[in-house]
C-alpha cells in the first residue's frame, strides 16, 4: 500500500515574530506563573506538539482557537499533519498567519478505512496514520539526547495553558485527568505521592492504561528509544492506542503524577458540534453560488 506523503517544511529558522515575546511586552505580568516554577524562563524545556487534522467544515475555527491557546506556549514546535493527499493552502495560510514554529505535514488515511457517519467511530483509526508519520518526522529531525518532550495533542480538544507547564515537569512519561471523556466528566489516575495506585474510568475496553491520548505525555529519548514503535491501525487495536504506546515505552510504576498529583484538570475532551451545511446543497441544486471568501 502506498500512501501520499508530502512535507512542506517551515521550520522556526525563518521566524522572526516571537509571539511568546510579543505578548511578553504586552503583558508583562504573563511569565509570572512560569517563573514560579521555573527558575530560569529561559531554560524552559521544548514540547513537540503533535495535531492530526481533519478536512471538515469546523476545521478552520477548530485550529484557530487551538492556535490562538498555542501564543500562550512558549519553545513549543507544532507538527501539524493534515488527513490529505496534499497539504492545502488553507491550512498552510493559517499556520503561517500565527507565527508559530511549525511543520506542516500531510498523509491520507486510506477511503475504506475513513469514519463513515452511520458507524461506530471508536473502530475506525482517527488521526492515526498522522500520528505515525509525525513519529516519523521526529526521529529524522531531532536529536536523541534532546531534552524535550512529545504530546499529541487534536486539533478538537480544549487546552489550559498551565497544561504545558506541566508537560515540560515530565522525566520520563507523565499523566494527568482528562475533562469530558469516557462518557464521565473525567477520566484520572488515582495518584499516591505522585506515583499511579490505580485508575478512574467507567469505559473499560481492556485498556490497560485507561487514559485518553490527551492524557500522557512522553519524553524525546523514548521516542527516539522505541524507534520502530508506530500507531497499530487494525480495528481491534483502535480503543488500545494509548494502552499501547504506554505500555510499550514505561510501566505503571514509573508514570508520574502531575497536575497536583492529578487533582486538576487542564485539558477536556471537547467535540466541536457537526454543522450541518445544509443551505448550500439547497442553493447548489438551484443554481446558485455564493462568493466564496478567503477563510483567512
Ligand atoms: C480520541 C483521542 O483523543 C484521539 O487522540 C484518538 O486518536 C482517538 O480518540 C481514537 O482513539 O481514535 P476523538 O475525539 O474520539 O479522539 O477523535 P477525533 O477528534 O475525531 O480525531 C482525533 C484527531 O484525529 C483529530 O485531531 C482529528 O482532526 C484527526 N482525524 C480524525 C484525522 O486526522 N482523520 C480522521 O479521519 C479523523
Ligand atoms: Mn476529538
Amino acid at each position: 500500500m502506498c500512501y501520499l506523503i508530502e512535507f512542506v517544511k517551515n521550520t522556526d529558522n525563518k521566524q522572526t515574530i516571537k509571539p511568546w515575546e510579543q505578548l511578553l511586552e504586552l503583558y508583562p505580568g504573563l511569565n509570572e506563573p512560569i517563573r514560579e516554577s521555573w527558575n530560569d524562563p529561559l531554560s524552559i524545556r521544548k514540547i513537540y506538539m503533535i495535531t492530526p487534522t481533519k478536512t471538515r467544515a469546523e476545521q478552520i475555527a477548530d485550529l484557530t482557537r487551538l492556535a490562538q491557546t498555542l501564543y500562550l506556549v512558549p519553545n513549543l514546535f507544532w507538527i501539524i499533519i493534515e488527513d490529505e493527499i496534499k497539504p492545502t493552502q488553507r491550512i498552510h495560510r493559517l499556520l503561517q498567519s500565527f507565527h508559530l514554529p511549525f511543520v506542516h505535514l500531510n498523509i491520507a488515511t486510506p477511503d475504506y478505512l475513513k469514519p463513515t457517519q452511520n458507524q461506530s467511530t471508536w473502530r475506525r483509526p482517527r488521526g492515526m496514520f498522522q500520528k505515525n508519520i509525525a513519529l516519523q518526522w521526529i526521529r529524522s529531525n531531532t536529536n536523541r539526547n534532546d531534552d524535550a518532550l512529545v504530546y499529541f495533542a487534536d486539533d478538537d480538544n480544549t487546552y489550559h495553558w498551565k497544561l504545558f507547564q506541566e508537560i515540560r515537569k515530565v522525566q520520563s512519561v507523565g499523566v494527568w485527568p482528562v475533562g469530558l471523556v469516557g462518557e464521565l466528566l473525567y477520566e484520572r489516575p488515582i495518584c499516591l505521592n505522585g506515583k499511579v495506585h490505580s485508575w478512574f474510568h467507567f469505559i473499560y475496553r481492556k485498556r490497560k492504561f485507561p487514559t485518553d491520548m490527551a492524557g500522557f505525555a512522553i519524553h524525546l529519548n523514548l521516542i527516539h528509544k522505541y524507534s520502530n514503535y508506530i500507531f497499530n491501525v487494525s480495528a481491534t487495536s483502535i480503543g488500545q492506542q494509548e494502552s499501547q504506546i504506554l505500555d510499550t515505552m514505561t510501566t505503571q510504576d514509573q508514570l508520574e503524577c502531575l497536575a497536583n498529583n492529578a487533582s486538576k484538570i487542564y485539558v477536556w475532551h471537547t467535540k466541536t458540534q457537526i454543522m450541518f451545511i445544509t443551505a448550500a446543497d439547497k442553493l447548489q441544486k438551484a443554481g446558485i453560488t455564493y462568493d466564496l471568501i478567503s477563510e483567512l
